[in-house]
């Protein structure tokens, strides 16, 4: 039979390379990059010498040179070019790996597993064996060799074992490290309290590489990761930071159960291994802070991220049925969609009866490579839920749209639904799927109801009753965002005003706010208000924010999340078509309204919280949070005002999250402070890399209407540089966010991002085709623009040499 290995290592095959059994074979052939070997019987021993080049690896798959020391990254399709090798995830074998090289440059070498051995060679070099007892597929594989210190510390699993723990990093960056260390104990610790998951080595090892194409990687005790979610202090990272960085750490861990453990059968299966392991992330983010603040933060990136994505022409099911390159799918709708999928789950069955769920999953497939369906086959028997019709969600893309309509006669309040699942690419017809709606009416007069509901959806049309009304209830509805579903309702603004003051489901609270808000904008922009409509609408927004501000019951942390405007993506997902400057004026109009308006409440606000001490309390957290919102608010409507306060908290600073919220203010301004802060803050940072990275990202993310013109002087900066994931990912991520700048009607923003595609994709295909999707939304752009996004696109396609992985995304976005 013959034999496929998959390899890309990019080099002809020496006739001496392979042997099998001992001797020297002549029995194989090249198929494209694969390797095809043919031989008698089932059982033989091959050997493959392959010679590569790592520091001409600028693509950052397989092994490759960063900053002097070398590193690999494996998944989805890396290994094969270390060397060939059947690179699928359901073949899974213990891996012994030896290696050798100069000590000076090298002094540190890891790999999966245990050092079973090590000792010097000739002329300096030293050698290190490692073994993994655990089989697993080549995706997990990985080592690492440099010159690297490492924070150490010990954890005791619940039976009692002991497991060496270290972070590996560059020495200089020792003292970044305590917190990545407290976050991985949390994350072990919590792992075998909530989902009775232990540890299974006597060593887990974390290494910061600043190259890196993704956030982090969950190899087998070896998990590697981008200095980014890493490196901390109060100096150089925001609490943003500090809270990004529990998460991966606590995300990569968890995958030793939820990835390593049980792996996937194939990619189509990812979400069995991505969604379940940010759904594990987000509920130990949760325990580990606020619960409703990091419901709304996840909510928040769903709906600006993953619902443009499911409404566009990248959409795809969780588990998607085709695809040209792996690397496109590690998207929000596999991740974040999928996490949410479960998270239905979890709410229909209840938390004990899922966790019932999730051990028979765990140990009915321990040491397979697994599908989604059987983890939900697990929820079903574990859980005790019949999950047959709920299976489509596996299938179907689209985001649910949720009519609804609630009457009221006699004492019977009366809800009527009707879903609809928009087609998608490849999928024009859906069915009704199974949606788990939690819900409360509240008594308009007493300001509480009897008690939360759950319904569950599963005709595209229902109704349900509910008696004891003598006056028509207030309908809190998706409470905790119980399903990721777009719900269309009627609703008055005075119902929506009470939730937002009396609901006790802190979700729905904020829920009602965004609502509130996204309905006054998108009716003015629809051209649908008179001018004292208009009017009486900011009243009301005006009205429910100085209640917010004034809630001295409120948290600061959760203030600071109703505070939040909804986003511009989100807003423009609301409309068929949307025009990107209309938005961004008429949002920014609102800001600078309310900045005016609430002007002496914001500067109160700003004044109460400058004067709680700092620390890492979510009291000053949140201070901390609110300080920065306030001055966003005031920048829109007393810029000089906000100049000068912006100009203080930047000097007062002792942190960066003070730092960085007054920087990004003045950034946005046309003001002399401007520059001068900028220049203060370069000089302040040069040299490290993941701080730079926020000074290009603050510029490239700003108001200022000359955005376009300071990206392009950027781009010729000597820091900049494309061989950097994160550099590149700093410019020009935020840059597509800017109305004014990628949107600007020239098309010159649009040219820019095609252009860095083009010069990107020969380097790093991987990072290059992240950039499509921002162009890939013309369809939903006003006409003049959507025409010269469309022409960029073209010209991509049109290149010759694209990669696999541009030219699937941009062939898929013209179709
Ligand atoms: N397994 C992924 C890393 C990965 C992604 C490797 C794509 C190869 C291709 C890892 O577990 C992961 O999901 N990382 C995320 C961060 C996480 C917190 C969502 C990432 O890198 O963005
Ligand atoms: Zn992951």
């Amino acid at each position: 039979m013959a034999q496929r290995l998959g390899g890309s290592i990019g080099r002809d095959v020496a006739d001496d390379t392979f042997v099998v059994d001992g001797a020297l074979s002549n029995s194989w052939t090249m198929d494209g990059d694969d390797l095809l070997i043919t031989l008698p019987g089932d059982t033989h021993e091959i050997g493959i010498d392959t010679e590569i080049d790592p520091s001409a690896n600028s693509k950052l798959m397989g092994l490759y040179a960063s900053n002097g020391m070398l590193c690999t990254q494996c998944e989805a399709e890396g290994f094969r070019r270390i060397t060939f090798f059947p690179d699928r995830p359901d073949v899974l074998s213990t891996y012994t790996v030896r290696m050798e090289g100069p000590a000076d440059k090298f002094p540190v070498l890891l790999c999966n597993g245990n050092e079973v051995a090590a000792g010097e060679g000739d002329n300096g070099t030293h050698w290190a064996e490692w073994h993994d007892p655990w089989p697993k597929p080549s995706y997990l594989f990985a080592l690492v060799a440099g010159n690297l210190v490492a924070r150490r510390d010990t954890f005791t699993t619940m039976s009692g074992r002991k497991v060496d723990l270290a972070v590996w990093v560059r020495e200089g960056d020792l003292s970044r490290t305590e917190h990545a260390m407290e976050s991985l104990k949390n994350a072990m610790k919590w792992d075998e309290e909530t989902f009775g998951r232990e540890y299974d080595l006597e060593v887990f090892n974390i290494v910061a590489v600043s190259d890196f194409n993704m956030g982090a990687m969950e190899n087998k005790s070896l998990n590697i990761f981008n200095t980014k979610y890493v490196l901390a202090d109060v100096e150089t990272a925001t609490d943003g930071d500090y809270d990004a960085i529990e998460g991966v750490i606590g995300h990569e861990y968890f995958h030793n159960w939820s990835g390593d453990r049980v792996t996937c059968r194939d990619w189509f299966q990812l979400s069995l291994k991505e969604g379940f392991t940010v759904l594990r992330d987000q509920l130990f983010s949760a325990d580990m802070g606020s619960e409703p603040v990091k419901r709304i933060e996840d909510v928040r990136v769903l709906r600006s991220v993953q619902f443009p994505e499911d409404s566009g022409p990248l959409a795809h099911p969780i588990r998607p049925d085709s695809y040209r390159e792996i690397s496109n799918f590690y998207t929000a709708t596999v991740y974040n969609k999928g996490a949410e999928v479960l998270r239905m789950m979890r709410t229909m069955a209840g938390e004990e009866r899922f966790r019932q769920g999730t051990d028979l999953y765990f140990t009915s497939h321990d040491g397979e490579a697994a599908t989604c369906e059987d983890f939900v086959k697990s929820i079903e028997q574990g859980a005790g839920l019949d999950l047959t019709q709920f299976r489509l969600w596996y299938s179907q893309a689209g985001t649910p749209k949720v009519h609804l309509t609630l009457d009221h006669e006699g004492d019977t309040a009366t809800l009527r639904f009707a879903q609809t699942v928009p087609p998608t690419p490849g999928q024009p017809d859906k069915k009704p799927m199974p949606i788990p709606l939690k819900l409360a009416l509240f008594d308009r007069k007493t300001g509480k109801h009897h008690g939360e509901q759950l319904v569950i959806l599963n005709e595209a049309q229902q109704s349900f009753s509910f008696d004891g009304f003598a006056e028509p209830p207030v309908l809190s509805v998706n409470r905790g965002f119980s399903a990721p579903v777009a719900i269309e309702r009627e609703v008055s603004s005075e119902d929506l005003v009470f939730l937002a003051e009396h609901d006790d489901d802190p979700f729905a609270r904020y829920e009602a706010m965004q609502d509130i808000v996204v309905r006054h904008l998108c009716a003015t922009l629809a051209g649908s208000l008179d001018d004292a409509q208009r009017n009486s609408g900011r009243q009301a927004i005006g009205a429910a924010f100085s209640a917010v501000l004034g809630d001295a019951k409120l948290d600061d942390l959760m203030r600071g999340e109703l505070l939040i405007l909804p986003g511009e993506s989100y807003l423009a997902e609301q409309m068929l078509i949307a025009d990107p400057a209309a938005i961004r004026a008429e949002r920014e109009g609102l800001k600078a309204w309310l900045g005016q308006t609430l002007e002496s409440q914001f500067v109160d606000l700003h004044e109460r919280a400058r004067a709680v001490p700092g620390g890492t309390s979510a009291e000053a957290k949140g201070a901390r949070k609110v300080k920065s919102q306030a001055l966003v608010y005031l920048a829109a409507g007393n810029p000089g005002l906000a100049a000068r306060t912006a100009s203080a908290q930047y000097d007062a600073a002792d942190n960066m999250t003070d730092r960085q919220g007054a920087l990004m203010v003045l950034t946005s301004l046309q003001t002399p402070g401007r520059t001068h802060k900028l220049l203060d803050f370069y000089n302040r940072f040069k040299g490290n890399a993941l701080v730079i990275d926020k000074w290009f990202a603050l510029q490239a993310s700003s108001l200022h209407p000359n955005v376009l013109e300071h990206v392009k002087a950027l781009a010729k900066h000597p820091d900049f540089t494309l061989k950097n994931p994160n550099r590149v990912r700093s410019l020009y991520m935020p840059f597509t966010g800017t109305a004014q700048g990628f949107h600007a009607a020239s098309g010159e923003g649009y040219r820019m991002i095609a252009d860095l595609i083009l010069a990107l994709d020969p380097l790093n295909p991987q990072t290059a085709a992240r950039f499509v999707p921002p162009l890939g939304r013309w369809r939903r752009i006003e006409p003049g623009r959507a025409v010269l996004m469309r022409k960029e696109l073209e010209r991509i396609a049109a290149a010759p040499k694209l990669s696999r992985d541009t030219y699937e995304q941009v062939t898929r976005s013209l179709d």
